[in-house]
């Protein structure tokens, strides 16, 4: 497996960016909508190559987000994904850990995950009794700032020795 790193600032590849969109829109049942990207483009991307075929995808998303009263810089897990014919091979860990050592300084690593189990594995846990607040988006448009439990998807992994503040969290933008 080939890993290549690209970030925002880079010129679009129609060809890389093809098989993004494709590779997204067969993990996530369509709902990137042939983009390469669902509600922002990432600032950086990490990619899994097998020769000329994408088998896997992570973004990253730098970001400060409020607990408390504490501001935090924390790394946003995006779109992590595997082409279903190459998993359980260990390429989303491989790629869960290629995303947290290109973090600069972030104290955490944050992702939101309908099943934990990869997340767990790889050393996130889940938070308790979460109140989140973020910018909600649908069909790419702003339509309110809402407050939610996200106990259930909100994973966080310590980075540095820094410990997670308590209080409600303010995401200060989209939700990962
Ligand atoms: C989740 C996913 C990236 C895992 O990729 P992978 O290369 O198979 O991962 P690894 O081989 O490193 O690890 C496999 C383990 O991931 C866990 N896992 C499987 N599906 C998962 C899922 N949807 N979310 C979280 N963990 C998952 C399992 O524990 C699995 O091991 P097991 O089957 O022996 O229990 C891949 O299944 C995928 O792309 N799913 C669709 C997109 C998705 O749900 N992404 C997660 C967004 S939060």
């Amino acid at each position: 497996m080939n890993f290549t790193e690209h970030t925002a600032a880079e010129s679009s590849d129609p060809s890389r960016d093809a098989a993004i969109s494709s590779l997204l829109d067969a993990c996530f049942d369509g709902t990137h909508g042939g983009r390469t990207w669902f509600k922002q483009i990432p600032h950086e991307r990490l990619l899994a190559w097998s020769g000329s075929n994408l088998m896997g995808h992570v973004g990253m998303e730098f970001r400060v987000v409020r607990v408390g009263e504490v501001i935090v810089p924390i790394l946003g897990i995006v779109d992590l994904c595997v082409a279903p014919a190459a998993w359980r091979q260990g390429i989303g860990a491989a790629l869960l850990r290629g995303a947290e050592e290109r973090a600069r300084g972030q104290s955490f690593a944050l992702a939101m995950a309908d099943d934990p189990r990869l997340y767990e594995r790889a050393g996130y846990s889940l938070l308790n009794d979460v109140n989140v607040t973020f910018l909600a988006i649908d069909e790419l448009r702003c339509h309110s700032v809402i407050s939610r439990d996200l106990s259930e998807i909100f994973m966080v992994k310590q980075l540095t020795c820094d410990v997670w503040p308590d209080g409600p969290i303010d995401l200060l933008g989209h939700l990962f």
